[in-house]
């Protein structure tokens, strides 16, 4: 006779009680985790859990039906039916279980298994969550339990022989108290798995997958640091989105997505589980529908191939009751796929970022604590330096000055917030802003580009709109040549936060010509003390006498060679005054250090 069967009979008989729809009285739970502990110690379990009430248990048996099969059953969650929300009947069930012989008792695992053991689920001692509601047959309710997260049955040691220890098997984050492993922080713990497991499961997957598919540059995931741009997102995420998830057009809620984060749903911490949606979802499609897939999603999100973009460095995830979670991945805002046509023939590991080494063929921070989803302020510095050099030699731009981290202008942003930027903006220096420190090059790169491809009359038009709008050019202010210093903080705004950089000594707007009508050399207009270093104008750096004469010799020697041949100015660089020019540098350092 089915479960089903035995159940309708029952219900026939009995008047069934009122179950109140959310029942978390811990009473019940209590009463098993007692009897899961009494038979822990009588059996010599090593590791049998405290069953953890799990709403979200609750939320996925409430939207089953009870008259149709459940194909869910059976992954990572089992589930009973009860009577009543009382243990007799559960006590009983393992008490007639265990008069069994051991053949009846394989022979009923083996038919019974397949669909619930009753009240026997309520003694596998790997479960760890419990979650009841009842559920309508009739005019009658009756409860039904899930456990999970193990999706097949296994009993303990019923032979008397076991000679483990209460408690000493537990599940990691678990402890022993009195026989039974209990989570060391409650708290963290869900049935959807917790944090530390996706992590670990989603960097072992992209290991695997680098070395299965000779990835180069596969690199570790990092969790906290990323903390701010987390928080950021998850407050405008709970904030706005989640009251109405359901009818939402998701997007909206992504917003700040795919500049320098991308997003996943995760609904399981398990290895196996996020391996097979990756096979449904991509790797056993045709290469047609893989392309589709990624060309479709990519400016949304790819789910579960996200895991695998190699560049990303530091994942978040977080969630809200009642939702699965949500992974922030970082910093990379565009998709990236390693080649899975199993052609690649690199070596993993051999192409990491910098600050980056080979571990077993994925790319890790040598110093992780230095690492952080804003990227470092040193890296923004020569990255800002050398995209105003690109553009100053790309456009000809004769007075480009390389910035320096000006202490004094840090002071001024200090204590600002942004609407204090604002207001003190325009005078002796402007702002701009930046999502992070990362990748500056190519986040500016792809703003300004839309400017630089406009015609002369929609330029100007774009400039003087800008302008009467806002305070700031946005990313065009750190391609002003006439700027010299910098300093940015971090600054939040309406919940999120960015890097503000405030930029000076200029309080004017001024951009270099942008037409390619420039007939000037690079770097051959420099302020009074700085002088021309492959294109940017640098400062010099006080130092003693000698120096000064060389650089000014150097110098010299490049103006005669600029005015005695003034055109056609070369479209090459000069190679060969850049190195004797380098050379004379390191020379004069090293006599300085060493004096040779
Ligand atoms: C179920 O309840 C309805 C109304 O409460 C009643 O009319 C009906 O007879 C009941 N059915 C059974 C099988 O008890
Ligand atoms: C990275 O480590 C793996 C495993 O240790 C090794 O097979 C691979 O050759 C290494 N890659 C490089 C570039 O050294
Ligand atoms: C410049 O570009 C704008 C917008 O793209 C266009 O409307 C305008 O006709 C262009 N002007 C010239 C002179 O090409
Ligand atoms: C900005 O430009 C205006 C004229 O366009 C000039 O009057 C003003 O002095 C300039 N301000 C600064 C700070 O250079």
């Amino acid at each position: 006779m089915s479960l089903f069967q035995s159940l309708l009979i029952f219900l026939s008989f009995v008047a069934i009680k009122d179950v109140s729809p959310y029942y978390t009285d811990n009473y019940f739970v209590d009463k098993i985790n007692d009897l899961r502990r009494t038979y822990a110690k009588k059996y010599n379990v090593p590791n049998m859990h405290r069953l953890m009430w799990s709403e979200d248990l609750v939320n996925i048996l409430d939207r089953l039906d009870w008259s149709v099969a459940w194909p869910e059953a059976r992954i990572t969650w089992r589930y009973t039916a009860l009577k009543f929300y009382e243990t007799s009947q559960i006590e009983t069930d393992v008490i007639d279980f265990l008069k069994k012989t051991p053949e009846e008792k394989s022979k009923t695992i083996k038919t019974d298994a397949k669909s619930s053991m009753k009240g026997m689920e309520l003694f596998n001692p790997l479960q760890r969550f419990i979650g009841c509601y009842p559920k309508r047959e009739g005019n009658s309710s009756f409860p039904v339990c899930l456990v999970g997260t193990e999706g097949s049955f296994t009993m303990f040691d019923t032979t008397g022989q076991s000679t483990g220890i209460p408690g000493s098997e537990c599940h990691k984050r678990y402890k022993n108290e009195g026989g039974l492993c209990v989570p060391n922080n409650e708290d963290e713990e869900s049935y959807y798995g917790h944090l530390e497991d996706i992590i670990e499961s989603v960097n072992q997957i992209r290991e695997d997958y680098s070395r299965e598919f000779n990835v180069p540059n596969m690199h570790q995931l990092v969790r906290d640091i990323f903390s701010t741009a987390r928080n950021n997102f998850f407050q405008i995420w709970s904030d706005d989105l989640l009251k109405n998830l359901q009818n939402m057009n998701r997007d909206n809620g992504f917003k700040g997505a795919c500049v320098t984060w991308r997003y996943v749903h995760i609904d399981t911490s398990n290895k196996g589980s996020i391996k097979k949606e990756l096979s449904s979802t991509f790797f056993e499609k045709s290469d047609v529908e893989k392309r589709s897939f990624v060309s479709i999603n990519s400016h949304k999100t790819l789910e579960s191939l996200e895991f695998l973009n190699p560049l990303q460095k530091f994942i978040a995830c977080s969630r809200n009751s009642n939702t699965r979670f949500i992974c922030l991945l970082g910093t990379e805002g565009k998709f990236t796929m390693f080649d899975y046509s199993h052609k690649s023939s690199e070596t993993p590991g051999s192409n990491c970022h910098k600050r980056y080494r080979n571990d077993s063929g994925i790319c890790v921070a040598i110093k992780p604590e230095e690492e952080s989803y804003f990227g470092r302020q040193s890296d923004f510095m020569s990255d800002i330096n050398e995209i105003r050099r690109r553009y100053a030699k790309e456009y000809r731009v004769s007075n480009m000055h390389a910035l320096t981290w000006s202490n004094e202008l840090a002071e001024v942003l200090d204590p600002l917030d942004t609407t204090g930027v604002r207001a003190k903006a325009k005078e002796t220096w402007r702002y701009g802003a930046l999502n992070t420190y990362d990748n500056t090059i190519y986040h500016i790169k792809a703003d300004v580009t839309r400017f630089f491809e406009m015609n002369r009359t929609a330029k100007n038009d774009h400039i003087v709109k800008t302008l009467s709008d806002k305070d700031t050019m946005d990313r065009l202010e750190f391609l002003n040549p006439l700027q010299k210093t910098i300093a940015c903080g971090r600054k939040e705004e309406e919940g999120v936060t960015y890097i503000i950089c405030l930029l000076g000594p200029e309080g004017n707007f001024t951009i270099f010509d942008t037409s390619f009508q420039s007939q000037l050399a690079a770097g051959s207009k420099c302020h009074k003390g700085y002088y021309n270093e492959d294109g940017l104008c640098i400062m010099q750096i006080p130092t003693q006498v000698p120096i000064i004469d060389y650089r000014k010799m150097a110098e010299e020697e490049r103006n005669k060679a600029l005015t005695e041949e003034p055109e056609p100015e070369p479209i090459l660089e000069n190679h060969g005054n850049e190195i004797s020019l380098g050379y004379l540098l390191v020379f004069l350092l090293a006599k300085l250090f060493f004096n040779i």
